[in-house]
């Protein structure tokens, strides 16, 4: 059975566990689109330990392209599934987090308003452990660029803000024996196309021709921090 044919059974209700590897159980609605698998791994290329995520702090990997950033957060306390929609009117349900204590969360980190997004100069866009100046709450994804916060203990729901639709979803698996993170699928309203198209220009100079290769194997986590010089705060 191929990775899309499994999902499609989970969905269905079949059984969604297999050799020690967790996979979310998705509702009936819910259409995961499936990229190649990436092991999330530290600068050293050795896997990342779920446990040993720092709670609150904001890291960044790219997927399911090398020039698309996403966010992984460890929330400290478990992020239960919740049902969202895209601007499409598209409904689906996030899983919930994952790892031991279901605390574990990514999402793109592509802004749903303007496609704002970090790179390794600057970043609009960053999760904020306490409120942000015109935050609504602590613990939000916040863009500095018109103000949209996401909650990522809710998929990303958008809760201020101009954005239409939550932070599309990066669907990780957690192996429980290993204690390791896979990406590999996203969920909700993808931009990819929209951003390639706004960036073009800058992504050649930033990342290269290989902007749009899939990110396949391994995918390098960062705190935020240092991967980007200049995180905006506001
Ligand atoms: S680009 Fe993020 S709020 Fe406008």
């Amino acid at each position: 059975m191929d990775r899309r044919s499994f999902i499609e059974s989970c969905t269905a209700g079949a059984a969604c566990l297999s050799a020690g590897t967790a996979l979310p159980a998705f509702a009936a609605n819910a259409k995961p689109r499936s990229y190649a698998k990436a092991l999330l791994v530290n600068a050293q290329g050795e896997p990342l330990k779920a446990s040993r995520l720092k709670p609150l702090t904001n890291y960044v990997f790219h997927y399911p392209y090398e020039a698309t950033p996403a966010f992984l957060l460890d929330l400290g306390k478990p992020a239960n599934p919740q049902s969202l929609s895209t601007k499409a009117r598209d409904a689906y349900a996030w899983p919930g987090g994952v790892g031991a204590n279901r605390s574990v969360v990514a999402f793109s980190a592509i802004c749903a308003h303007q496609l704002v997004y970090p790179t390794r100069d600057v970043s609009f866009i960053s999760f904020r452990k306490n409120r942000a100046q015109r935050g609504v709450q602590d613990a939000l994804i916040h863009c500095c660029a018109d103000h949209s916060q996401y909650d990522p203990a809710r998929g990303a729901e958008v809760l201020s803000g101009p954005a239409s639709q939550p932070l599309c979803a990066v669907l990780l698996s957690h192996d429980t024996q290993h204690d390791t993170l896979t990406a590999y699928a996203t969920l909700g309203g993808e931009l990819f196309d929209d951003f390639f198209k706004k960036y073009e220009m800058k992504l050649s100079l930033e990342v290269g021709p290989k902007a749009r290769n899939p990110v396949a194997g391994q995918a390098v986590v960062s705190e935020l921090e240092k991967f980007c010089r200049n995180a905006i705060q506001c």
